[in-house]
This record gives C-alpha cells, structure tokens and sequence, in this order.
C-alpha cells in the first residue's frame, strides 16, 4: 500500500478483534515513528509501548466526564502512549513545537500501521496526571496522546456507528475552503474534492 491510499482508507478504529498484533508490526511501525522530521532533529518523542491486558484496563478506567467517551480503550490490544520532552524541542512566537513533533510522528506510525493492516485511534481525551502515575512517566515529560494499535474487528460496534456518525468522522472540508492560491482567501483553481466516506 503506498502513502496515499494509506491516507485515504486510514479511518479510526475503535474495536479490535482479539488477534494479536505481531512484534515486527509493532516495531516496523515504531521505525516509522522513529524517522520522522523533528525541531532541529532533537526528537522529543518517545514512546510507551503497553500491551498488558491489566495495565491497559488502568489506562482506560474513566476519570472525569471526557474521558467517559472512551471506555472501549479497555478492550484494545496496545496502547502507544506517546509522550514528549518539551525540553528537547522549541519554542518560537510563544507556540511550543513538541506538540507538532509528536503530531508529525504519531502520524507517521499511524499510516504505517494502516499500510501494515492495522487500525489506529489517537486519543486526546485522558486524564494526563492518571497516565503518567500507572506508567511511572517522569514529571518533565508530557502524554500528548494515546494511539491505540490492533487489527480492526469485522464490524465496528454500535457505539462506535454512533460515534462516527455524530462526530461527523468522514466529513472533511472542501478544498476550496481550506487552501488558497498565492494570497489568503484567493481559492485554489481546482479545488472542489471533498472526502466523504463510510
Ligand atoms: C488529536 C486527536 C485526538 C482525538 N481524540 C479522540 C478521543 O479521545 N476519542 C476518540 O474516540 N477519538 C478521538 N480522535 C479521533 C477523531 O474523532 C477522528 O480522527 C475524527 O472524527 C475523524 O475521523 P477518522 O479518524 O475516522 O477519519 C482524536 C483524533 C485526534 C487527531
């Protein structure tokens, strides 16, 4: 599978089937994360791989009403909780670029991971401080998110329909509306392709 129909089938996954994923899919995928681009090459990321049945029923225990949203994290084969030394990366104009090395490297595993046939979900919505005391992450670093890592089940769960339906998940913006030519808000020539799917 090359890049682009990873882009294009690559959807979040939010039910697995129990079929293990394999250590060299996981460490294939890993190597994609690994060879992203990053502020000045520092590579703030870093990654904590879990696939205890126990420690991930820890993660996905709900703290607070956002993280209610994602309960099927208790069901997933891996987690990839990516983190991020701040430190590491940079700031400039006040924006803090480790949350844009992780985002660059969280995707990279993920179209990986799609192009190897596996199903990924990022998880925003977690408790950070819950996280980082089940996994003995240090103070300095930041959780930026969760990637949950399996082979998607036949048929997603009726929450996940719901969820999908109601947060519009394969919706995306006309191109006309999001790029511009040469100036803001001078539209592209041809840019009428939207994405809807599934
Ligand atoms: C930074 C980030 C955080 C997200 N957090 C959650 C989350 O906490 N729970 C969840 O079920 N989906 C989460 N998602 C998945 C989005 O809802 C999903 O990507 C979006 O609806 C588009 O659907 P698609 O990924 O199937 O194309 C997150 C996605 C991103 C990029």
């Amino acid at each position: 599978m090359d890049v682009m129909e990873a882009i294009a089938v690559r959807r979040s996954v939010r039910k697995y089937s129990p079929q293990p994923v394999e250590d060299e899919k996981l460490e294939q995928i890993l190597e994609a994360a690994r060879l992203a681009p990053s502020w000045a090459n520092r590579q703030c990321w870093r990654f904590v791989v879990v696939r205890d049945p126990q420690t991930i029923a820890r993660l996905a225990q709900p703290r607070g009403l956002v993280t209610q949203v994602n309960r099927w994290l208790k069901d997933v084969p891996v987690v990839v909780v990516l983190c991020a030394d701040p430190r590491r990366s940079g700031t400039r104009h006040g924006q803090p670029y480790y949350m844009l090395d992780a985002g660059i490297t969280g995707e990279h595993l993920v179209l990986a991971a799609t192009a190897l046939g596996l199903g990924t979900c990022w998880i925003g919505a977690f408790d950070e401080a819950a996280i980082k005391g089940i996994l003995g992450i240090p103070a300095h670093i930041r959780v930026v998110a969760l990637i949950t890592v399996g082979y998607p089940a036949e048929r997603p769960a009726l929450y996940e329909r719901v969820m999908r339906a109601a947060a519009g998940s394969a919706r995306r913006q006309p191109l006309s509306k999001i790029a511009y030519c040469e100036r803001w808000g001078k539209p592209m020539a041809s840019s009428e392709r939207t994405r809807e799917q599934g």
